[in-house]
């Protein structure tokens, strides 16, 4: 193949671009995570990050991670396993075990990263995975990398767990995995469910919490704390980047396996920990939660009702859910997209989701209302909502 012919397959399709006037994705932002945001030099409502509990930029949070890097300078420029395990490397996990109730835990650069190490340790070519059919691209790909039987099941569907589970047959090892809170949908797993029928066919429950560390449960401390699970015996992955406001990966369970993955985890060994800054700032996210959960819980969850109120009252199908999330069915890629360009027209960034993220023609526009939103901006949301309605219901004919 020629050099021009290897370059023309990675063309990109700019079709729905054209057609729409509005790419939504890479949009530059010139400012931190405060409200308002600033994108193109004018004032935004982010309704589109993981900021749930709006810490990004807290000043308790900003000065945590300033005040490591004047210690500890930029990075510790070496893998954990090498001169990356700062000793604040260690403390943040026990920290975190502590805070989720589980053994152990290690910290990996991102959860994609976690996710995609996790099943190349812990299963192989004797074992199958059971996995949800929405579940997060990392888990897929992590899956797959294990090698062995992979089997979809019904999203949040556990009488079709069941099915596959009570056929499985010659299969060393089963493993069912899902995600807590589905980004893209808002909804919560029945984890409980799912973890009684683990423990009734001996299968090993994998859960992705990324969107519900911090988020869901009594006092934060997501889906272990929302089902009230003592003594979770499974492997849990989560982000640090979402509600916990920083970057970075867990992965955590019994101390046996989390002490294997120090040392025959190759996405762990082989990449550059963590730097002293993020630790600190994941760090002084959950002495925030520990302490201040009630509240700014309360006012997550509250700006979610206020914004879903508006979404329904002006017609527009919202996926019903416990998470903080409004997740739109908007129909097909183009009518997502325009509707991501309506509220951008109203100064408000969103997420829209197309294909392939999510089925064909079955576009999401995810609204995350972040705890610090302020009443100005949620004010600018809610009477932004009807118009856009009225603009994309005519659209529509
Ligand atoms: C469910 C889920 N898992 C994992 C990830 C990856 O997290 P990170 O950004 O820490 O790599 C994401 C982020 O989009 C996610 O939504």
């Amino acid at each position: 193949m020629n050099p021009a012919d290897f370059y023309r397959r990675f063309e990109l399709d700019d079709s729905i671009v054209r057609e729409t006037g509005f790419n939504p994705y890479y949009c530059s932002i010139q400012s931190g995570l405060s409200d308002p945001v600033r994108v193109d030099g004018r004032d935004f409502v982010d309704l589109a990050s993981n900021n749930y509990l709006g810490l990004a930029a807290d000043p308790r949070v900003i000065c945590a991670v300033a005040g490591a890097v004047e210690r500890y300078g930029a990075s510790m420029c070496g893998t954990p396993i090498a001169t990356g395990c700062h000793e604040l490397y260690r403390n943040l996990e026990r920290k975190l075990a502590a805070f989720l109730g589980l053994e152990d835990a290690v910290i990996l650069p991102s959860a994609y990263q976690a996710n995609n190490a996790v099943f190349g340790v812990v299963a192989g070519k004797e074992d199958v995975i059971l996995i949800d059919h929405f579940a997060h691209s990392s888990l897929v790909q992590g899956a797959r990398a294990a090698g062995c039987r992979i089997r979809p099941f019904l999203h949040n569907d556990p009488d079709h767990l069941r099915s596959i589970l009570g056929k499985l047959k010659d299969v060393r090892q089963a493993f069912v995995v899902t995600e807590s809170v589905f980004s893209t949908e808002g909804s919560i797993a029945p984890f409980r469910d799912i973890i009684e029928m683990c423990i009734e066919y001996r299968a090993i429950p994998i859960i992705d919490d990324s969107h519900g560390i911090g988020v869901i449960g009594m006092r934060g401390g997501g889906v272990l704390d929302h089902f009230d699970i003592a003594g979770f015996d499974g492997v849990y992955t989560a982000s640090l980047g979402k509600a916990l406001a920083n970057s970075g990966g867990v992965i955590a369970g019994r101390k046996v396996l989390i002490d294997h993955l120090r040392y025959y985890c190759p996405h762990l060994i082989y990449s550059t920990a963590v730097t002293p800054g993020t630790l600190e700032g994941v760090g002084a996210v959950l002495g925030i939660i520990e302490t201040e959960f009630d509240r700014i819980g309360a006012r997550m969850r509250e700006n979610r009702d206020r914004i879903r109120h508006a979404l329904t009252s002006a017609g527009f199908a919202v996926i019903p859910g416990d998470a903080p999330i409004n997740s739109i069915e908007a129909g097909n890629s183009i009518r997502t997209i325009r509707l991501a360009k309506a509220f951008f027209e109203e100064r408000i960034l969103t997420t829209p989701f197309i294909h392939p993220s999510v089925p064909l023609d079955d576009g999401r526009l995810r609204l995350i209302a972040g705890a610090h939103l302020s009443e100005q901006s949620l004010r600018t949301v809610l009477e932004a909502i009807p118009r856009i309605a009225r603009q994309y219901f005519a659209a529509a004919g």
